[in-house]
């Protein structure tokens, strides 16, 4: 199985911006040099959470210093819309308000200070509307953004009616703040013939192409979207930098002259969405060994007030239910419920993780119901490799065909020492009556594709220049994931050249077009394979050139360290490169990709949407102070399957900055809304997320050995968003160690998500009052 490929000369140890990054040299969009006579735009926000607006008054806006003028509604030349599925999202508000934050008009000033100043300056009189702020709520009312998703196998009342054990109930999981570093921004620049080109912070290019051509009734020719890089995205920059990319390009549009429009953090967290928080009812049925034998679950998503991605992103949430588990009769409700909050959206995992920690909190209960090792009650559950066995279908009928859980849980387990850990945390226990440690190994298995066929496309353009250099565009963003490094690597490799002799250049719609959102883990799959499609048609020209000049057949013709051989004949690629040119070869190649082999049936709910799964298992021990709720983080060992790592650097980076991420959603970050609908953590005051100092004093990522058994690029694997689901590990200690608050104890651990040190207290409270 081990044999990696060695990708030298070309092996990149580090991001190809890291010293950019560190100097502060890497530019993002506001560090754009501006052009001469650019304005600066804010947005004006509801301070209502439902409301119909009678009359809207802007002259204090107007009359603040330094402002141009305002643009509402009615000023959009073309749509008044950016809903990336569902046409229901407004650009401006037009006379309703949904939510407290939602932008209603763009004020354009000579300085970003003084347009965001006089942003706060408008007076509404409104009629006020009932607001829905609670998904449970909304979904009782039937006020969803989406139909209802179901998805059954199988007789699971029959099953669950039988089960000689089964657990009932309620829980639910907080929602998260993308809190990337850079936030959302886009400057506008209209050009002759009515074009506009816009600079954008986004994951998706070409759907802010569509709908800034849209917003402004010209063809999509007419726009050109470009974006070297963002200071992350996570998500939060899949669909809705499209509200500033629109807004900014509408005035830019209307005065003829550039437009910059940044967030500051508070707008930001006000008027922008955030992962989906989840409300489940749960009945699960299951024999004394643990065995899942029937289940029932009903999740209640926070749409918000439309609709974004919350339908696929409550498909993945359904599809990951499983997690590693074998499901044999199932029954899985998804509801979208709109409320008078933000728009939620992508964020790393996509509705992944929320479907995934509700069958890691069954397995807990389980376990803790039956009082068996919660690790022994999740591996009797997992998958079986076997096609022949039942338990080999996923519940929406994809063959788990790559299945390496027991081996990489089994390396996990014993190579951080499981039992010695679960031994000594017990005699621990016993003698501290207030510290308590606890302990958990929790399983990842994770799909990888859009679930939605037709994304599953990427193009790539390689130009080779006269000097031998290379220029690379694809059609994937980058924001901090390293999608530049590894593609990259790829050409390097594929034309045999040094890595110093390719650049990728922004990617920029009018190079690339029609190009799927850099999501769903998918950026290096797809563009990978697109880029080395179009270096391999160059190779082959070249190939044969170099089989006339040495006069060796073109299979014995080799790339490597800048040099082209054929037996004994040897050249420097630069010097092949003037060779091709003067013998008019096309010294550029256009690649394209689709992934092979998978489809979905949305309406059954059935299919084989993923090309294949990535997987992980993770070990983390913490220890909490009972009387106060603090906990610490104390260890974690991260095992991740990154097939054949094309940078095994970056795909650590990855793993553990996912599973810290990931950590600071099932512990510490918490979104409170105020009864008027306002969003209380609007920044990092009142919004923590995890700090250096939260990483564990032992922190022990490694790659699991492994191929790719599709045929991935280099046979590696995605490494994006699946180690957020890592972070189960250290809720799920938390919450062993809130168990041993009382020894041998049976039952169940009232824990909320966030576990904050609040909700520990909490936990501990409820259960010393209901066990004394
Ligand atoms: N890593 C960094 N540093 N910054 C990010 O914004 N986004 C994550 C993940 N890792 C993100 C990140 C998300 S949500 C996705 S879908 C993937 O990167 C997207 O990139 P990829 O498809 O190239 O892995
Ligand atoms: Mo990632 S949530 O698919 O942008």
């Amino acid at each position: 199985m081990n044999n990696i490929i060695d990708t030298s000369p070309v092996t990149q140890r580090v991001h190809e911006s890291a010293w950019a990054h560190v100097t502060g040299k890497a530019l993002y969009t506001d560090d754009l040099p501006e052009l001469q006579g650019t304005l600066h735009a804010a947005l004006g926000l509801s301070p209502y959470a439902h409301a119909r607006i009678l009359k809207t008054d802007l002259s204090k806006v107007k009359a603040s210093t330094g402002v141009i003028t305002v643009f509402t509604a009615s000023d959009i030349p073309g749509d008044n819309q950016c809903g990336p599925i569902i046409k229901d999202d407004p650009i401006l508000a037009d006379g309703l308000l949904q939510y407290v934050g939602q932008p209603v008009f763009i004020v354009v000033a000579d300085s970003h200070e003084h347009a965001r100043k006089a942003a706060r300056l408008a007076e509404y009189e409104v009629e006020m509307l009932p607001a829905q702020l609670h998904p449970r709520a909304a979904a009782a009312d039937g006020q969803l953004v989406i139909p209802p998703m179901h998805l059954r196998r199988g007789d699971a009342q029959s099953r669950l009616a039988a089960a000689p054990h089964r657990i009932q109930g309620q829980w639910q999981v907080g929602g998260q703040e993308q809190f990337y570093l850079e936030g959302q921004i886009a400057s506008a620049i209209p050009g002759e013939g009515n074009t506009m080109l816009v600079y954008c912070s986004t994951q998706h290019p070409s759907e802010m192409q569509h709908i800034v051509a849209h917003a402004l009734h010209i063809g999509s020719h007419q726009v050109q979207v470009v974006c070297r890089r963002m200071g992350g995205g996570f998500g939060g920059k899949e669909s809705q930098s499209a509200l500033w990319a629109a807004c900014a390009a509408i005035a830019a549009s209307h005065l003829r002259r550039p437009v910059k429009l940044r967030a500051d953090r508070d707008d930001d967290m006000q008027v922008t969405g955030k992962r989906h928080d989840f409300c489940y009812d749960y009945d699960a049925g299951f024999d004394a060994d643990g065995r899942l034998l029937g289940l029932s679950v009903q999740m209640i998503s926070r749409a918000g007030f439309s609709a974004d991605l919350s339908g696929p992103v409550a498909t993945r949430a359904v599809c990951h239910l499983d997690n590693a588990y074998f499901l044999s009769d199932v029954d899985v409700r998804a509801l979208c419920a709109k409320t008078n909050t933000q728009s939620n959206t992508a964020f790393r995992g996509f509705g992944g993780p929320q479907g995934a920690l509700l069958i890691e909190y069954l397995m807990d209960d389980i376990a803790r119901h039956l009082g068996k090792d919660p690790y022994e009650v999740r591996r009797s559950n997992f998958y079986d490799p076997d096609p022949a066995n039942e338990r080999y279908l996923t519940h929406y009928g994809q063959p788990v065909a790559d299945n390496v859980l027991q081996p990489l849980s089994e390396q996990l387990h014993q190579e951080a020492n499981y039992a010695a850990r679960r031994e000594a945390i017990l005699a621990f226990n016993r003698q501290s009556p207030v510290l308590k440690k606890g302990l958990a190994l929790t399983p990842v298995k994770f799909g990888i594709a859009f679930n939605v066929t037709h994304l599953n496309q990427a193009g790539g353009l390689v130009h080779i220049y006269l000097d031998g250099t290379v220029l690379v565009n694809h059609g994937g963003t980058e924001m901090g994931q390293g999608i530049h490094t590894k593609i990259l690597q790829v050409v390097a490799r594929e034309l045999g050249v040094s890595a110093d002799k390719v650049r990728i250049a922004a990617t920029d719609t009018s190079k690339i077009a029609n190009t799927s959102a850099t999501a769903a883990s998918t950026g290096t799959d797809l563009n990978g394979k697109a880029v080395q499609d179009a270096a391999i048609q160059l190779r082959q020209r070249l190939s044969a050139l170099a089989s006339r000049l040495s006069g060796a057949p073109e299979t014995a013709v080799h790339f490597s360290d800048n040099q082209v051989t054929a037996g004994d004949w040897t050249m420097p690629f630069a010097e092949l490169i003037q060779k091709a040119y003067l013998q008019r070869i096309q010294l550029w190649s256009d690649g394209f990709y689709a992934t092979p082999g998978i489809h979905w049936n949305a309406a059954a709910m059935q299919g084989s949407p993923f090309q294949y799964f990535a997987y992980g298992a993770a070990l983390s021990e913490v220890i909490v102070d009972t009387l106060t709720g603090e906990w610490k983080l104390l260890a974690t060992d991260l095992l991740y399957d990154a097939g054949q790592s094309i940078n095994p650097a970056i795909d650590r980076g990855q793993v553990e900055g996912g599973f810290i991420q990931g950590m600071g959603w099932l512990t510490m970050e918490e979104l409170v809304w105020n009864k008027e609908g306002k969003l209380s953590t609007h920044a990092p005051s009142t919004y923590k997320i995890p700090a250096v100092s939260d990483c564990p004093a032992h922190f022990n990522t490694r790659l699991f050995s492994n191929v790719n058994a599709a045929d991935t690029i280099y046979r590696s694997k995605a490494v994006g968003e699946p180690p957020l689901l890592l972070a189960f590990s250290v809720f799920f200690a938390i919450r062993d160690a809130v168990a041993a608050i009382h020894s041998d104890f049976k039952g169940h651990v009232p824990l909320a998500a966030p576990a904050t040190p609040e909700a520990i207290l909490n936990a501990v409270q409820t259960m010393q009052s209901t066990l004394k």
